[in-house]
């Protein structure tokens, strides 16, 4: 386990749940290194990252240390011959993501990056009913997520390098619209910026290759709906709130055509009950919608772990549901915002 903050003391009990063997921890900074060892029964060492990848005992590294160490860590990882399973985000540009898929294909070392929301049941049965047509045709996906945070609690989300909004939270709904629709061809981003230039609320439309649109929001500032709709021809699919970390879907077909005219018996019934207040609130408290509800177990973050010791079983380089092109294109798509923002909107890909 590579850092010591709260993600990765979230996963020591996943871990624990399906007995990962933790063998050593790393930090920067010794003390912490030990007491986090201490604290989740690790054996003791002194090593640093350098010598723990050296040792031939281990399979595999998680690495939840900070933003911008991501990508350099997974790199020393691979090439020390580990599988790696990398947190959100994997990196804070396109170079650097593809710098990193580049050598996870060189060493043929097994690297995914830690989106867990995908993993979700409920997100793969979205994908699932999605491409099944199931409520027709998709079309446009629309995704909210934010609630306030602390600068003083969680200064990093602040930091002007490898802070803001866009690699904390954007990922996770770049990550779900890619997913549905495949590549971006063109985006309208509306950043907002603090005074030191990070970004803390991004808005971003998507128009996808495929033909898909999405709408994409997300904030560090502000509590939103957090649901995600993803409207097609026939109806709706919806994943219920909280969208990161849905355990629901939620399937809404549209309403019979009754057909032309004005005089058929069930138009002249509906239209008379319609103007009734009652009737109306009536049905307004009646469900129009079926609901699936799909669990994640006793722990949210044990979907993607049991998906990465699969792979690493079959000795496979990349994970089929977060692949990676669509790491590299969540990141290109965010060079990309940033790039827009400079000048207002910004359309089309550009070379
Ligand atoms: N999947 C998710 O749901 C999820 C949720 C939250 C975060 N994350 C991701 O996981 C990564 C880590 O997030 P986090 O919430 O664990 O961040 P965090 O608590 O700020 O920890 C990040 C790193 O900061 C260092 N650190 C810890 N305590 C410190 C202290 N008191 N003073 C100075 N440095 C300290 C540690 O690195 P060293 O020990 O090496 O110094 C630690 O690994 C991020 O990349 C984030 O995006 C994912």
């Amino acid at each position: 386990v590579i850092g010591t903050g709260r993600m990765a003391a979230a996963m020591m009990s996943t871990f624990a749940r399906i007995n990962v063997n933790v063998v050593a921890v790393s930090s920067h900074d010794s003390n912490r290194q030990q007491k986090f060892a201490q604290a989740f029964n690790i054996p003791p060492s002194k090593d640093d990252l350098d010598s723990l990848l050296q040792r031939r005992d281990i399979d595999a590294v998680y690495i939840a240390n900070n933003n911008t160490e991501h990508a350099a860590t997974a790199i020393a990882a691979l090439e020390g011959g580990k599988a790696v399973l990398c947190e959100k985000p994997i990196a804070v540009s396109a170079a650097e993501c593809e710098r990193v898929v580049h050598v996870a294909r060189k060493t043929g070392n097994l690297c995914v990056e830690a989106i867990w929301t995908l993993f979700l049941p409920a997100y793969r049965r979205f994908v699932d009913l999605a491409q099944a047509s199931a409520c027709g045709k998709p079309d446009h996906l629309y995704c909210d997520f934010g609630y306030p945070v602390d600068r003083s609690t969680s200064p990093q989300l602040f930091a002007a390098q490898g802070g803001g909004v866009l690699l904390d939270r954007s990922v996770y709904l770049i990550a779900l619209a890619l997913r549905l629709f495949g590549p971006a061809e063109t985006l309208h981003a509306q950043l907002d910026l603090t005074d030191e230039g990070v970004d803390h609320r991004a808005s971003l439309m998507l128009k996808h290759k495929s033909g898909g649109h999405s709408q994409l929001s997300t904030s560090l500032t502000s509590l939103r709906s957090n649901i995600g709709v993803l409207a097609c021809s026939n109806g709706t699919l919806q994943l219920g709130e909280p969208l990161v970390g849905s355990e629901s879907i939620s399937l809404r077909h549209k309403a019979p055509d009754l057909g032309r005219g004005y005089l058929g018996r069930r138009r002249r019934l509906t239209g008379g009950l319609r103007q009734n207040p009652l009737v109306r609130r009536l049905k307004r408290s009646l469900p129009n919608f079926h609901r699936e509800y799909h669990s994640y177990g006793a722990h949210p973050y044990l979907p993607q772990l049991e998906h990465f010791l699969k792979l690493m079983e079959a000795r496979a380089v990349e994970s089929d549901i977060i692949p990676f092109e669509l790491s590299m294109e969540i990141y290109r798509i965010i060079d990309w915002a940033r790039a827009g923002n400079k000048v207002g909107v910004h359309e089309g890909r550009g070379s």
